[in-house]
């Protein structure tokens, strides 16, 4: 019979174990919560005072305040919070191997694996492992291999997948009224038994006909084909853009009228200077990697593809703006406007920005950067990673942090939009006029700003997807 479920431990308090199980504990007063990582500063975070938490999230601290010391609790100690559980949440990074067999493209599975002997070393009792993070087809079989090989006597473990389909900005919103949660199991009567336990947990706040139940492989890759097909939305309209600059089309325009139709939906459909984020490109190579071990080269140069027009994108977008200033941005000062991947977050992993930034400096333009949310100190790490070729020493010569849009646009002889934040949007664009070096350019590499409206005031206005 399903067990029912008094306690979960999350391993991996990220962006996504730290807002999930926040959640759960809120939405479950009965369940004790703990949340536990390896990185000590993160977990002090999660429990500083003043609610100053690691990652930032609308509506987060909230959630954070009502559930954490009722039955939330976040801790370094590993074994302790697995121990006591009767669910496991595996929720750790799984970010795209380095070197090695399948560098560059496969998931680097070693922190799975890590946390997984984890749990086979210290469980003393039954265990409900649920796979959270984004995983390759079939890691639940090796994981089950590994508890298994080292199980205690007496002890077993069930495995899930349950993967994550929340979005940064929106984690909070996401998470309290899902469009769906996939839980996948083995068919087996335990398999089922273990997945009811879990169904029974989100049936605290999601509708039943919102949980999906499949098998382990369908499930983890759904994970794999939603982001794949969400991505490619992004990379066809980003493609249509080009198309539009080339012939006086107008993508917003095509959007629209595309979106219209019921089957296409309007949604995710907002051309820009190139997806980021730190799962896209990841689950789409990780996608890539499986096919072709899978002797399928045909699916793999195609899922490929998606990702290779995001680098065009982006490369594009950068070459647009010094083929813009009259072919050379060597010695100009430009303005960049925003650094986060998306609004509304202060992640910056795989941020089109960082692209766009990076090409600047390879042709020594001076950069100068505001964004709302990104610690000073991530901006730094980024560019240095971004551009091995330089010291930050140099890097720090030549771009400059601040705070506010207007103080980033002063003097300045472009300003590059290149995350949609809503403040820009409320940019006091005459002041900013009057500060520029002239003639002052905008590049809106997000469909932000109203481009007449500037042209009114005397801008050279460049939109993404937009031809004269
Ligand atoms: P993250 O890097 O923010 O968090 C992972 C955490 O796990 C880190 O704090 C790390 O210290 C900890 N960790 C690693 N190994 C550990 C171990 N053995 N024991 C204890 N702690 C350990 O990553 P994230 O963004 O939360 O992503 C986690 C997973 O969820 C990834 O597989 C990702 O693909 C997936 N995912 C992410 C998102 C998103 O929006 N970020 C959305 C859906 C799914
Ligand atoms: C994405 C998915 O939306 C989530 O469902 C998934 O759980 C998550 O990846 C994950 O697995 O990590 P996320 O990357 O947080 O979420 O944010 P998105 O809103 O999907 O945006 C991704 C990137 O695409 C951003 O850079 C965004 O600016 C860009 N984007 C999005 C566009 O350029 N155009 C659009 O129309 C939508």
């Amino acid at each position: 019979a399903p067990v029912k479920v008094t306690k979960i431990c999350c391993i991996g308090a990220g962006y996504v174990g730290g807002p999930t199980c926040a959640v759960i504990a809120l939405k479950c007063p009965h369940i004790t919560v703990t949340i536990v990582d390896l990185n000590k500063a993160r977990v002090d975070a999660w429990n500083s005072p003043d609610f100053d938490l690691p990652i930032y999230e609308p509506g987060l601290v909230d959630v954070v305040k009502q559930a954490r010391g009722r039955n939330l609790f976040f801790s370094t100690d590993v074994d302790k919070g697995i121990r006591e559980a009767d669910l496991i949440f595996v929720s750790v990074n799984t970010p795209t191997k380095k070197s090695g067999v399948g560098a560059g493209f496969a998931a680097d599975l070693n922190y799975v694996e890590l946390a997984t002997r984890r749990i086979a070393a210290v469980a003393t009792s039954s265990k409900i492992v649920v796979e959270k993070s984004t995983v390759p087809c079939r890691t639940a079989e090796s994981m089950r291999t590994i508890l298994e090989a080292n199980s205690k006597p007496g002890t077993r473990f069930d495995i899930l997948s349950n993967p994550e389909f929340l979005a940064e900005g929106t984690a909070i919103a996401d998470l309290f009224k899902p469009d769906r949660v996939l839980i996948g199991s083995l068919q087996s009567q335990e398999g089922k038994d273990a997945c009811q336990s879990l169904a029974e947990v989100y049936g605290n706040w999601v509708p039943e006909e919102r949980v999906l139940t499949v098998g382990l492989w369908s499930s983890e890759l759904s994970k794999l084909a939603a982001n794949a097909m969400l991505a490619q939305r992004i990379s066809s309209i980003n493609a249509l853009s080009a198309i539009c600059e080339a012939t006086g089309a107008n993508i917003d325009e095509v959007a629209h009228a595309i979106g219209f139709d019921s089957r296409i939906g309007p949604k995710f459909l907002r051309a820009s200077v190139g997806f980021g984020g730190s799962c896209f490109q990841k689950d789409i190579l990780n996608l890539v990697y499986l096919s072709e071990s899978l002797h399928l080269p045909q699916v793999a140069a195609y899922w490929r593809q998606v990702v290779e027009m995001n680098e065009y994108q982006k490369s594009r977008f950068s070459k647009t703006v010094v083929d813009t200033l009259f072919n050379t941005i060597t010695g100009k000062h430009i303005a960049v406007l925003g650094f986060a991947f998306k609004a509304d977050t202060g992640d910056t992993r795989e941020s089109a920005s960082i692209s766009i930034i990076r090409d600047f400096l390879q042709e020594r333009a001076y950069v100068t950067i505001y964004d709302p949310k990104v610690e000073e100190a991530q901006i730094w790490q980024d560019l240095s990673e971004a551009a091995p070729n330089l010291t930050l020493e140099t890097i720090k010569k030549q771009v400059t942090i601040v705070h506010s849009a207007l103080e980033a646009c002063q003097q300045k002889e472009a300003v590059v939009i290149a995350t949609e934040w809503k403040e820009f949007r409320e940019i006091d664009w005459e002041t900013v006029y009057q500060n520029m070096s002239k003639p002052a350019f905008v590049f809106d590499g997000r469909l932000l700003v109203d481009a007449d409206k500037l042209r009114k005031i005397g801008f050279k206005v460049t939109t993404i997807g937009r031809g004269e």
